[in-house]
Protein backbone atom coordinates (compact mmCIF):
# COMPACT_ATOMS: atom_id res chain seq x y z
CA UNK A 1 0.00 0.00 0.00
CA UNK A 2 1.29 3.20 -1.04
CA UNK A 3 0.91 6.31 1.05
CA UNK A 4 -0.95 8.66 -0.90
CA UNK A 5 0.65 11.88 1.33
CA UNK A 6 4.12 10.31 1.14
CA UNK A 7 4.33 9.72 -2.78
CA UNK A 8 2.82 12.83 -3.57
CA UNK A 9 5.79 14.51 -1.70
CA UNK A 10 8.53 12.60 -3.23
CA UNK A 11 6.80 12.97 -6.75
CA UNK A 12 9.39 14.44 -8.80
CA UNK A 13 11.57 11.22 -7.84
CA UNK A 14 9.01 8.88 -9.48
CA UNK A 15 8.71 6.76 -13.07
CA UNK A 16 6.21 4.80 -14.27
CA UNK A 17 4.47 3.50 -11.03
CA UNK A 18 1.51 1.84 -10.15
CA UNK A 19 0.09 3.34 -7.19
CA UNK A 20 -2.62 1.51 -4.68
CA UNK A 21 -4.84 3.89 -3.00
CA UNK A 22 -7.19 3.34 -0.50
CA UNK A 23 -9.93 5.68 -1.20
CA UNK A 24 -10.13 6.42 2.42
CA UNK A 25 -7.03 8.55 2.26
CA UNK A 26 -8.57 10.69 -0.08
CA UNK A 27 -9.00 12.65 3.21
CA UNK A 28 -11.73 15.52 2.69
CA UNK A 29 -9.87 17.50 4.79
CA UNK A 30 -6.48 17.51 2.22
CA UNK A 31 -8.24 19.32 -0.25
CA UNK A 32 -4.13 20.42 -1.78
CA UNK A 33 -3.73 16.39 -2.15
CA UNK A 34 -6.98 15.70 -3.30
CA UNK A 35 -6.46 18.66 -6.20
CA UNK A 36 -3.72 17.61 -6.98
CA UNK A 37 -4.24 14.01 -8.04
CA UNK A 38 -7.41 15.19 -9.73
CA UNK A 39 -5.61 17.42 -11.94
CA UNK A 40 -3.38 14.47 -12.44
CA UNK A 41 -5.70 11.83 -13.21
CA UNK A 42 -6.68 12.99 -16.31
CA UNK A 43 -3.50 11.06 -17.71
CA UNK A 44 -4.21 8.31 -15.98
CA UNK A 45 -5.00 5.35 -18.91
CA UNK A 46 -6.82 2.13 -16.65
CA UNK A 47 -7.22 1.38 -13.63
CA UNK A 48 -7.66 -1.78 -11.46
CA UNK A 49 -11.17 -2.30 -10.32
CA UNK A 50 -12.14 -4.34 -6.88
CA UNK A 51 -12.91 -6.99 -8.74
CA UNK A 52 -9.08 -7.07 -10.41
CA UNK A 53 -11.09 -5.95 -13.72
CA UNK A 54 -9.16 -3.94 -16.03
CA UNK A 55 -10.90 -0.68 -16.63
CA UNK A 56 -10.41 2.47 -19.53
CA UNK A 57 -10.28 6.03 -17.46
CA UNK A 58 -12.24 8.83 -19.24
CA UNK A 59 -9.99 11.42 -19.19
CA UNK A 60 -13.01 14.02 -18.20
CA UNK A 61 -13.46 11.42 -14.72
CA UNK A 62 -12.69 13.31 -11.80
CA UNK A 63 -11.34 10.10 -10.41
CA UNK A 64 -11.17 10.33 -6.57
CA UNK A 65 -13.74 12.01 -6.11
CA UNK A 66 -16.29 9.34 -8.16
CA UNK A 67 -13.91 6.73 -6.09
CA UNK A 68 -14.88 8.26 -3.17
CA UNK A 69 -18.42 8.61 -4.03
CA UNK A 70 -18.58 5.41 -5.24
CA UNK A 71 -16.54 2.84 -4.10
CA UNK A 72 -15.35 4.37 -0.44
CA UNK A 73 -12.89 2.33 1.67
CA UNK A 74 -11.75 -0.19 -1.67
CA UNK A 75 -8.00 -0.44 -2.37
CA UNK A 76 -7.52 0.70 -6.44
CA UNK A 77 -4.52 0.30 -8.17
CA UNK A 78 -3.88 2.93 -11.14
CA UNK A 79 -1.29 2.77 -13.82
CA UNK A 80 -0.03 5.96 -14.42
CA UNK A 81 2.12 6.98 -17.29
CA UNK A 82 5.93 7.56 -17.25
CA UNK A 83 5.31 11.14 -17.02
CA UNK A 84 2.50 11.48 -14.56
CA UNK A 85 4.55 13.54 -12.40
CA UNK A 86 6.71 15.36 -14.31
CA UNK A 87 4.22 16.48 -16.78
CA UNK A 88 2.89 19.84 -16.48
CA UNK A 89 -0.73 21.18 -15.53
CA UNK A 90 -2.68 22.22 -18.84
CA UNK A 91 -2.19 25.55 -17.83
CA UNK A 92 1.23 25.64 -17.62
CA UNK A 93 1.31 23.87 -20.84
CA UNK A 94 -0.66 26.02 -22.43
CA UNK A 95 1.92 29.04 -21.15
CA UNK A 96 4.60 26.51 -22.21
CA UNK A 97 3.07 26.28 -25.41
CA UNK A 98 2.36 30.08 -25.94
CA UNK A 99 5.78 31.16 -25.20
CA UNK A 100 7.48 28.38 -27.13
CA UNK A 101 5.36 30.37 -29.90
CA UNK A 102 6.99 33.55 -29.20
CA UNK A 103 10.23 34.66 -31.20
CA UNK A 104 13.29 34.05 -29.38
CA UNK A 105 14.68 37.57 -29.06
CA UNK A 106 10.96 38.27 -27.49
CA UNK A 107 12.15 35.88 -24.77
CA UNK A 108 14.82 38.11 -22.73
CA UNK A 109 12.33 40.74 -22.97
CA UNK A 110 9.08 38.55 -21.52
CA UNK A 111 11.46 37.49 -18.28
CA UNK A 112 12.13 41.41 -18.31
CA UNK A 113 8.90 42.29 -17.78
CA UNK A 114 8.13 39.89 -15.67
CA UNK A 115 10.68 40.59 -13.58
CA UNK A 116 9.80 44.12 -13.48
CA UNK A 117 6.06 43.64 -12.45
CA UNK A 118 7.54 41.32 -9.77
CA UNK A 119 9.67 44.28 -8.29
CA UNK A 120 6.98 46.62 -8.81
CA UNK A 121 4.63 44.89 -6.50
CA UNK A 122 7.16 44.25 -3.94
CA UNK A 123 7.79 47.58 -4.09
CA UNK A 124 3.71 48.56 -3.63
CA UNK A 125 3.46 46.02 -0.97
CA UNK A 126 6.39 47.43 1.09
CA UNK A 127 5.23 50.77 0.71
CA UNK A 128 1.59 50.08 2.06
CA UNK A 129 3.56 48.10 4.55
CA UNK A 130 5.90 51.21 6.02
CA UNK A 131 3.57 53.75 5.58
CA UNK A 132 -0.07 51.68 7.35
CA UNK A 133 1.20 48.67 9.14
CA UNK A 134 4.68 48.88 10.34
CA UNK A 135 4.32 50.14 14.29
CA UNK A 136 6.58 53.05 15.38
CA UNK A 137 9.33 52.49 17.93
CA UNK A 138 9.43 52.93 21.63
CA UNK A 139 11.60 56.13 21.61
CA UNK A 140 12.46 56.06 25.23
CA UNK A 141 14.47 52.86 24.97
CA UNK A 142 17.08 55.44 23.11
CA UNK A 143 17.48 57.44 26.20
CA UNK A 144 14.74 59.64 28.78
CA UNK A 145 15.62 62.64 26.87
CA UNK A 146 15.41 64.38 23.55
CA UNK A 147 16.77 67.35 21.98
CA UNK A 148 15.01 69.44 19.35
CA UNK A 149 16.82 72.54 17.87
CA UNK A 150 13.88 75.25 16.12
CA UNK A 151 11.58 74.27 18.53
CA UNK A 152 9.65 77.72 18.46
CA UNK A 153 7.93 77.50 15.34
CA UNK A 154 6.65 74.93 12.46
CA UNK A 155 8.17 71.31 12.30
CA UNK A 156 10.43 72.04 15.45
CA UNK A 157 7.79 73.03 17.85
CA UNK A 158 5.25 70.02 16.58
CA UNK A 159 8.11 67.72 16.87
CA UNK A 160 8.91 68.81 20.61
CA UNK A 161 4.69 68.24 21.72
CA UNK A 162 4.94 64.82 19.55
CA UNK A 163 8.31 63.74 22.40
CA UNK A 164 6.89 65.05 24.92
CA UNK A 165 3.24 62.91 24.24
CA UNK A 166 5.90 60.18 23.85
CA UNK A 167 6.89 60.85 27.51
CA UNK A 168 10.27 62.25 26.62
CA UNK A 169 11.97 65.19 28.36
CA UNK A 170 12.78 67.52 26.30
CA UNK A 171 16.20 69.86 25.85
CA UNK A 172 14.85 72.83 23.26
CA UNK A 173 17.26 74.74 21.98
CA UNK A 174 16.25 78.03 19.91
CA UNK A 175 16.86 81.91 19.38
CA UNK A 176 14.49 83.54 21.32
CA UNK A 177 14.02 83.39 24.92
CA UNK A 178 10.24 84.50 25.06
CA UNK A 179 9.30 82.12 22.72
CA UNK A 180 11.49 79.13 23.85
CA UNK A 181 9.32 80.02 27.62
CA UNK A 182 6.31 80.21 25.74
CA UNK A 183 6.64 76.45 24.24
CA UNK A 184 8.19 74.85 27.56
CA UNK A 185 5.59 75.98 29.45
CA UNK A 186 2.86 74.86 26.90
CA UNK A 187 4.46 71.37 26.90
CA UNK A 188 4.34 71.33 30.62
CA UNK A 189 0.73 72.84 31.22
CA UNK A 190 -0.06 69.43 28.69
CA UNK A 191 2.27 67.02 29.51
CA UNK A 192 2.52 67.62 33.16
CA UNK A 193 4.89 64.85 33.96
CA UNK A 194 7.79 66.49 30.84
CA UNK A 195 10.95 67.61 32.34
CA UNK A 196 11.84 70.93 29.85
CA UNK A 197 15.34 72.35 29.91
CA UNK A 198 15.78 75.57 27.62
CA UNK A 199 18.83 76.82 26.19
CA UNK A 200 19.67 79.85 24.02
CA UNK A 201 21.49 79.62 20.80
CA UNK A 202 21.28 81.92 18.09
CA UNK A 203 22.84 79.13 15.21
CA UNK A 204 23.55 82.86 13.17
CA UNK A 205 25.77 84.18 15.99
CA UNK A 206 28.64 82.60 18.08
CA UNK A 207 28.19 78.85 17.18
CA UNK A 208 31.30 78.13 19.59
CA UNK A 209 29.29 79.65 22.83
CA UNK A 210 26.29 78.35 21.73
CA UNK A 211 27.60 74.62 21.30
CA UNK A 212 29.22 74.98 24.35
CA UNK A 213 25.68 75.79 26.39
CA UNK A 214 24.26 72.90 24.98
CA UNK A 215 27.49 71.01 25.88
CA UNK A 216 26.58 72.46 29.75
CA UNK A 217 22.91 71.69 29.65
CA UNK A 218 22.98 67.95 28.52
CA UNK A 219 26.02 66.86 30.75
CA UNK A 220 24.50 63.93 32.91
CA UNK A 221 21.86 63.54 30.64
CA UNK A 222 20.74 60.50 28.64
CA UNK A 223 19.75 62.05 25.35
CA UNK A 224 18.78 59.78 23.54
CA UNK A 225 16.22 61.58 20.53
CA UNK A 226 18.26 64.51 18.45
CA UNK A 227 16.07 66.45 15.96
CA UNK A 228 18.50 68.66 14.06
CA UNK A 229 15.59 70.61 12.65
CA UNK A 230 16.81 74.22 12.70
CA UNK A 231 17.11 75.71 9.33
CA UNK A 232 16.76 79.10 7.01
CA UNK A 233 15.62 79.31 3.47
CA UNK A 234 15.80 82.42 1.40
CA UNK A 235 12.81 84.77 1.86
CA UNK A 236 11.88 84.16 -1.59
CA UNK A 237 13.24 82.86 -4.84
CA UNK A 238 16.14 84.20 -6.21
CA UNK A 239 19.28 84.17 -8.03
CA UNK A 240 22.76 83.24 -7.06
CA UNK A 241 23.75 86.88 -7.66
CA UNK A 242 21.26 87.96 -5.97
CA UNK A 243 22.05 86.13 -2.87
CA UNK A 244 23.68 88.70 -0.61
CA UNK A 245 26.68 87.91 2.22
CA UNK A 246 24.47 88.06 5.14
CA UNK A 247 21.89 85.47 3.60
CA UNK A 248 24.99 83.34 2.31
CA UNK A 249 26.33 82.86 5.66
CA UNK A 250 22.81 82.63 7.57
CA UNK A 251 22.28 79.64 5.14
CA UNK A 252 25.60 78.00 5.70
CA UNK A 253 26.24 78.37 9.24
CA UNK A 254 22.74 77.60 10.24
CA UNK A 255 21.92 74.81 7.86
CA UNK A 256 25.41 73.22 7.48
CA UNK A 257 27.43 74.00 10.75
CA UNK A 258 24.67 74.04 13.36
CA UNK A 259 23.41 70.68 12.59
CA UNK A 260 27.06 69.95 12.37
CA UNK A 261 28.47 71.01 15.90
CA UNK A 262 25.10 69.85 17.43
CA UNK A 263 25.43 66.63 16.43
CA UNK A 264 28.86 66.53 17.49
CA UNK A 265 28.35 67.65 20.49
CA UNK A 266 25.28 64.92 21.42
CA UNK A 267 26.96 61.95 19.65
CA UNK A 268 29.55 61.30 22.57
CA UNK A 269 27.00 60.34 24.96
CA UNK A 270 25.31 58.03 22.50
CA UNK A 271 28.29 56.33 21.53
CA UNK A 272 29.08 56.04 25.30
CA UNK A 273 25.76 54.62 26.07
CA UNK A 274 25.80 52.46 22.70
CA UNK A 275 22.36 53.62 22.02
CA UNK A 276 20.89 57.04 20.26
CA UNK A 277 18.69 58.27 17.13
CA UNK A 278 19.53 60.90 15.24
CA UNK A 279 17.37 62.75 13.09
CA UNK A 280 18.55 65.64 10.40
CA UNK A 281 15.52 67.27 8.74
CA UNK A 282 16.95 68.15 4.94
CA UNK A 283 14.22 68.55 2.02
CA UNK A 284 12.55 67.38 -1.25
CA UNK A 285 14.77 70.57 -2.72
CA UNK A 286 17.73 68.58 -2.34
CA UNK A 287 16.57 65.06 -3.21
CA UNK A 288 13.10 65.06 -4.85
CA UNK A 289 13.23 67.09 -7.63
CA UNK A 290 16.79 67.31 -9.60
CA UNK A 291 17.04 70.95 -9.19
CA UNK A 292 15.81 74.15 -7.09
CA UNK A 293 16.38 76.86 -9.32
CA UNK A 294 16.31 80.26 -7.50
CA UNK A 295 17.23 78.40 -4.26
CA UNK A 296 20.73 77.56 -4.82
CA UNK A 297 22.28 77.22 -1.78
CA UNK A 298 19.50 76.51 0.06
CA UNK A 299 19.16 73.22 -1.90
CA UNK A 300 23.08 72.50 -1.57
CA UNK A 301 23.43 72.99 2.26
CA UNK A 302 20.10 70.32 2.43
CA UNK A 303 22.07 68.25 -0.16
CA UNK A 304 25.08 68.43 2.48
CA UNK A 305 22.61 67.40 5.20
CA UNK A 306 21.75 64.33 3.02
CA UNK A 307 25.21 62.99 2.64
CA UNK A 308 25.96 63.62 6.13
CA UNK A 309 23.18 61.90 7.28
CA UNK A 310 23.87 59.05 5.29
CA UNK A 311 27.70 58.83 6.22
CA UNK A 312 27.06 58.95 9.87
CA UNK A 313 24.27 56.39 9.56
CA UNK A 314 27.16 53.63 7.95
CA UNK A 315 29.31 54.50 10.63
CA UNK A 316 26.98 54.11 13.43
CA UNK A 317 24.93 51.46 12.95
CA UNK A 318 27.00 49.08 14.44
CA UNK A 319 27.51 50.92 17.54
CA UNK A 320 23.21 51.39 18.32
CA UNK A 321 22.87 54.81 16.77
CA UNK A 322 20.04 55.07 14.40
CA UNK A 323 20.86 58.10 11.36
CA UNK A 324 18.08 59.41 9.26
CA UNK A 325 17.50 62.32 6.91
CA UNK A 326 13.66 63.32 6.49
CA UNK A 327 12.71 64.78 3.45
CA UNK A 328 9.79 66.88 4.09
CA UNK A 329 8.38 68.50 0.61
CA UNK A 330 6.17 71.86 1.73
CA UNK A 331 4.76 71.72 5.18
CA UNK A 332 2.12 74.33 6.23
CA UNK A 333 5.08 76.88 8.34
CA UNK A 334 6.32 80.58 8.02
CA UNK A 335 9.11 78.98 6.09
CA UNK A 336 7.01 77.85 3.09
CA UNK A 337 4.93 80.74 3.32
CA UNK A 338 2.14 78.22 3.21
CA UNK A 339 -1.02 79.11 6.19
CA UNK A 340 -3.34 76.42 5.33
CA UNK A 341 -2.88 72.57 5.09
CA UNK A 342 -3.69 70.05 2.47
CA UNK A 343 -3.61 66.89 1.17
CA UNK A 344 -0.44 66.77 -0.10
CA UNK A 345 0.78 70.25 2.37
CA UNK A 346 0.26 68.88 5.88
CA UNK A 347 0.34 71.12 9.15
CA UNK A 348 3.53 70.56 11.31
CA UNK A 349 1.24 68.01 13.52
CA UNK A 350 -0.16 65.79 10.96
CA UNK A 351 4.34 65.92 9.62
CA UNK A 352 5.71 65.27 13.15
CA UNK A 353 2.75 62.48 13.87
CA UNK A 354 4.17 60.65 11.15
CA UNK A 355 7.65 61.38 11.12
CA UNK A 356 7.86 59.85 14.47
CA UNK A 357 6.91 56.41 13.32
CA UNK A 358 9.65 56.45 11.29
CA UNK A 359 12.75 57.52 13.48
CA UNK A 360 15.30 54.22 13.75
CA UNK A 361 14.35 52.52 10.02
CA UNK A 362 15.42 53.92 6.40
CA UNK A 363 18.72 56.24 6.63
CA UNK A 364 16.67 58.52 4.30
CA UNK A 365 12.31 58.55 4.35
CA UNK A 366 9.81 60.87 3.37
CA UNK A 367 7.33 60.14 6.18
CA UNK A 368 3.83 61.68 5.16
CA UNK A 369 2.54 59.35 2.71
CA UNK A 370 1.11 61.78 0.39
CA UNK A 371 4.79 63.23 -0.22
CA UNK A 372 5.79 60.11 -0.99
CA UNK A 373 3.27 60.18 -3.88
CA UNK A 374 4.11 62.91 -5.46
CA UNK A 375 7.85 61.84 -5.04
CA UNK A 376 7.07 58.65 -6.80
CA UNK A 377 5.34 60.90 -9.65
CA UNK A 378 8.46 63.57 -10.16
CA UNK A 379 11.09 60.53 -9.88
CA UNK A 380 8.94 59.20 -13.04
CA UNK A 381 8.86 62.48 -15.04
CA UNK A 382 11.79 63.38 -17.44
CA UNK A 383 14.51 65.68 -15.42
CA UNK A 384 14.46 68.49 -18.20
CA UNK A 385 10.55 68.36 -17.65
CA UNK A 386 10.60 68.74 -13.86
CA UNK A 387 13.66 71.53 -13.92
CA UNK A 388 11.71 74.18 -16.52
CA UNK A 389 8.19 73.56 -14.44
CA UNK A 390 10.34 74.75 -11.13
CA UNK A 391 12.21 77.09 -13.26
CA UNK A 392 8.72 78.47 -13.77
CA UNK A 393 7.43 78.52 -10.34
CA UNK A 394 10.24 79.98 -8.77
CA UNK A 395 9.95 82.47 -11.23
CA UNK A 396 6.55 83.05 -9.90
CA UNK A 397 7.39 83.37 -6.42
CA UNK A 398 10.58 86.04 -7.53
CA UNK A 399 8.53 87.92 -9.12
CA UNK A 400 5.45 88.08 -5.99
CA UNK A 401 9.07 88.57 -3.54
CA UNK A 402 10.27 91.74 -5.36
CA UNK A 403 6.43 93.13 -5.68
CA UNK A 404 6.11 92.59 -1.78
CA UNK A 405 9.67 94.33 -1.65
CA UNK A 406 9.13 97.33 -3.31
CA UNK A 407 5.53 98.36 -1.84
CA UNK A 408 7.48 98.13 1.39
CA UNK A 409 10.14 100.41 0.59
CA UNK A 410 7.41 102.97 -1.21
N1 LIG B 1 8.21 73.98 5.74
C1 LIG B 1 8.57 73.31 4.67
O1 LIG B 1 7.84 73.24 3.68
C2 LIG B 1 9.85 72.54 4.69
C3 LIG B 1 10.11 71.68 3.63
C4 LIG B 1 11.29 70.97 3.63
C5 LIG B 1 12.17 71.09 4.65
N2 LIG B 1 11.91 71.93 5.69
C6 LIG B 1 12.91 72.02 6.76
O2 LIG B 1 12.28 71.85 8.01
C7 LIG B 1 12.96 72.55 9.04
C8 LIG B 1 12.00 73.42 9.81
O3 LIG B 1 11.39 74.31 8.91
P1 LIG B 1 10.05 75.07 9.24
O4 LIG B 1 9.29 75.15 7.98
O5 LIG B 1 9.42 74.49 10.44
O6 LIG B 1 10.64 76.52 9.55
P2 LIG B 1 10.07 77.69 10.47
O7 LIG B 1 8.62 77.57 10.65
O8 LIG B 1 10.62 78.92 9.89
O9 LIG B 1 10.77 77.38 11.87
C9 LIG B 1 12.15 77.43 11.95
C10 LIG B 1 12.60 77.25 13.38
O10 LIG B 1 14.01 77.45 13.40
C11 LIG B 1 14.32 78.53 14.27
N3 LIG B 1 15.44 79.33 13.76
C12 LIG B 1 15.55 79.95 12.57
N4 LIG B 1 16.73 80.58 12.51
C13 LIG B 1 17.37 80.38 13.67
C14 LIG B 1 18.60 80.79 14.20
N5 LIG B 1 19.43 81.55 13.52
N6 LIG B 1 18.95 80.38 15.42
C15 LIG B 1 18.11 79.60 16.16
N7 LIG B 1 16.93 79.19 15.73
C16 LIG B 1 16.54 79.57 14.49
C17 LIG B 1 13.06 79.36 14.29
O11 LIG B 1 13.09 80.18 15.44
P3 LIG B 1 12.10 81.44 15.62
O12 LIG B 1 10.81 80.88 16.14
O13 LIG B 1 12.81 82.28 16.59
O14 LIG B 1 11.94 82.07 14.27
C18 LIG B 1 12.01 78.27 14.32
O15 LIG B 1 11.92 77.73 15.61
C19 LIG B 1 14.05 73.35 8.31
O16 LIG B 1 15.27 72.70 8.42
C20 LIG B 1 13.59 73.39 6.88
O17 LIG B 1 14.64 73.54 5.98
C21 LIG B 1 10.78 72.67 5.74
Amino acid sequence: MVDVHSVLRHASCLKNVFLHFNIAEFDPISPRVLDKVNCKLRDVHEWQGPEGESQQANPHDRLPQYFSENLPHTKIELALPEDFFTHPSPMAECILEQLRSQPTWLLPLLALGFLSLVKCSFTILKWVYVNFLRPGKNLKKYGSWALVTGPTDGIGKAFAFQLARKGLNLVLVGRNPDKLREVSDSIKSKYGSTQVKTVVVDFSGDLNDGVGRIKETIEGLDVGVLINNVGVSYPYARFFHEVDENLLNDLIKVNVEGTTKVTQAVLPGMVKRKKGAIVNIGSGAAIVIPSDPLYAVYAATKAYIDQFSRCLYVEYKKSGIDVQCQVPLYVATKMASIKRSSFFVPSTDGYARAALRWIGYEPRCTPYWPHSLLWGLLYSLPESIVDAWRMKFCLGIRKRGQLKDSRKKE
